[in-house]
């Protein structure tokens, strides 16, 4: 996720660049930087906000018609000025920004080194950049027919639009896997992740589709294939509003994102999980597999939702890893003066990456010698700067605060670390081993499967919004996720709801049911499911409404249900992903009943950087 915006024409560049940039903040960034091509090729960069950028370039030469802008979500290579983009080819005649990433950019750096290539960044765009270079230099072909040939060898997915010195009149684009949109504009033709930086100048839009590449002059819009075939541009006009362009159509941010999740489940797979081959390649945990596999103890550490995923991942690596784990709320942890031994392993999960409490907490350990793995969604982040290793979430910029699409991304990245420790210390079968690798592989389609509840949950809202309390209750790995379900109704329904281990409502809470309280049961089939069904005997017992989170086929627990959301049969192991799903509708839907601003909700914040 980044934003990208391009312009040509008789307008100024830069002011329409600049202003479309900060439109696409919301879809993340931690640099942004400009290329304007006026005679000479200018490239403007800087790590930081938009508006740090702008004020960097007060008083120099912005003068140009053409230009391209890119406010940069990092994916290789920490948030800087020298990773920010427009990158500049090394001959410095190209300038390019790119949205995605470069799967095998490690292979095609190398074969680059070995002509002389040098490079000034750590990112995977540079390389397509020398990439795409070294063809139109060494092949002696034209600049659109180079993008041609080297995107024929690029595993991964893009966006991306480049600048040519030699040509200052056009503008190149090309994409697979990340949006592009065209403004078709009267003589002048703008160029952006979506139709937000366009809207004011024209409603006139062509989405590009994937393997097409875009040859733009202020007058000229031409499109190809990566055959070099030509396209008719299909011309469509804008009837969404500003507003909804940027949550891409969605009411909310939080509902964008939970719809995200097959695809950000897919792009946290990408690149490391091979069921082809049954490999998971994760270099952070690859390269520091002594440490990990010889822990004596795991630890993670975390606050809120990502301390859900810790107690998930307790169960994951205990059953695959056979290591001890325990799992501390960081704010705990940090004052409580913790026995940490040398061989301890922590693991520290945040989306933010910058949770006060966390940063503080894996300090104290780091300085009693543990060895801190990060599992982190915002790269460069102050957790993945401290951490000794790690493996980023790669879900993209989560803006609601209610955190969805980041805890099933968390769930990926941490079963798959498990996996791998379990595959080296030979603690899991290959069947077991390819078994889940499947399951891992298939989750991106059930999660699209349970999100065609979507409507049907939002009914079970209607019916459920005026409850006073609700319990969540699970067993086994569905025990967090329950918690998780309590969690996001809390936050943003600001409903009274409890989560709680379903076997231990009868040592108390079970005195609270009776025929107004909703409970809620994470039931999806596993190994815990016979002794589930007798709690919800218990509940129905005292007249306790049940609402059940259940698998597909199972016709037992249906008989025992006020209502239920039926989610596809999974791995007990990798079940969580998916029976989260419904939860997350649930207390969205519940939220917007109640009429309450669900991505900002009362006394919340994003990123707790306070104590
Ligand atoms: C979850 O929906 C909340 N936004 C909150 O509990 C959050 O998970 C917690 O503050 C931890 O944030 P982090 O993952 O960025 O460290
Ligand atoms: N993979 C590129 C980088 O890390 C682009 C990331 C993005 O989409 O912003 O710089």
């Amino acid at each position: 996720m980044c934003g990208i915006v391009a312009y040509i024409g008789p307008r100024e560049a830069y002011p329409v660049i600049l202003k479309g940039l900060k439109r696409l903040e919301y879809r993340g960034y931690d640099s942004s930087g400009v290329a304007l091509l006026n005679g000479d090729l200018r490239v403007y960069k800087k790590k930081g906000k938009v508006n740090e950028l702008e004020e960097s370039l007060i008083g120099k030469d912005v003068h140009a018609h053409a230009g391209i802008g890119h406010t940069r979500w990092a994916t290789h290579g920490e948030p800087s000025d020298r990773n920010a983009h427009p990158h500049q080819s090394a001959n410095g005649k190209l300038a390019m920004i790119h949205n995605g990433i470069i799967e095998n950019y490690a292979q095609l750096k190398t074969e680059l080194q070995k002509k002389g290539y040098v490079f000034k960044s750590d990112t995977d765009t540079e390389v397509l950049l020398n990439f795409i270079e070294d063809i139109h230099e060494n092949n002696q072909c034209g600049l659109e027919e180079a993008v041609r040939i080297a995107l024929k060898r690029v595993v991964g997915a893009y966006v991306i639009v480049l600048l040519d010195a030699a040509n200052p009149d056009t503008i190149i684009a090309a994409r697979k896997g990340s949006p592009l949109v065209i403004g078709v504009g009267k003589g002048e033709h703008f160029l952006a992740s979506d139709a937000s930086p366009i809207i004011e100048y024209t409603k006139e839009v062509v989405y590009v589709n994937d393997y097409e590449l875009a040859i733009l002059k202020a007058d000229e819009l031409v499109l190809k294939n990566l055959g070099n075939e030509k396209i008719t541009p299909f011309v469509q006009k804008l009837d969404l509003e500003l507003a909804a362009i940027e949550k891409g159509g969605y009411d909310h941010f939080m509902l964008k994102e939970i719809f995200e999740q097959p695809d950000t489940i897919f792009d946290c797979l990408r690149g490391r999980l091979d069921v082809s081959n049954a490999t998971i390649t994760m270099a952070g945990v690859q390269n520091n597999i002594e440490h990990l596999k010889l822990a004596n103890r795991i630890i993670m550490v975390a606050c809120g939702t990502s301390w859900h995923a810790g107690l998930i991942a307790e169960y994951v690596f205990e059953e695959l890893c056979r290591i001890p784990v325990e799992v501390e709320y960081a704010s705990e942890f940090r004052y409580r003066n913790p026995v940490i031994h040398k061989g301890d392993v922590i693991f520290a999960i945040s989306q933010s990456g910058e949770t006060a409490d966390t940063i503080v907490a894996i300090e104290r350990a780091k300085e009693q010698g543990a060895f801190i793995f990060g599992v982190v969604n915002v790269v460069g982040s102050s957790i993945a700067r401290i951490s000794n290793a790690g493996a980023y979430t790669h879900a993209g910029p989560e803006i609601g605060v209610a955190s969805t699409k980041a805890f099933t991304a968390q769930l990926v990245v941490l079963t798959m670390i498990a996996l791998k420790i379990a595959k080296e210390k030979n603690t899991i079968s290959e069947e077991r081993y390819v078994h889940l690798l499947n399951e891992l592989h298939e989750a991106p389609e059930k999660v699209k499967e349970i999100l065609l509840l979507n409507d049907k949950i939002q009914e079970l809202a209607e019916k459920y919004k005026d409850a006073k309390d609700a319990l969540y209750l699970g067993r086994g790995y569905n025990f967090p996720v329950a918690l998780e379900g309590a969690l996001k109704l809390k936050e943003i329904s600001y409903i009274h709801a409890e989560g709680y281990a379903a076997a231990e409502m009868k040592h108390g809470p079970i005195a609270l049911v009776d025929e107004n309280l909703p409970v809620v049961f994470v039931a999806t089939k596993d190994s815990y499911h016979e002794k589930i069904i007798s709690n919800i005997q218990e509940i129905k017992a005292r007249k306790g409404k049940v609402v059940a989170v259940i698998s597909e086929g199972d016709e037992t627990i249906p008989q025992l249900s006020e209502d239920i959301m039926v989610v596809p049969q999974a791995d007990e192991l990798v079940a969580p992903m998916l029976s989260v799903i419904p939860l997350q509708l649930f207390a969205y839907h519940i939220g917007v009943a109640k009429g309450y601003d669900v991505d900002k909700p009362r006394n919340l914040a994003k990123s707790v950087t306070v104590e």
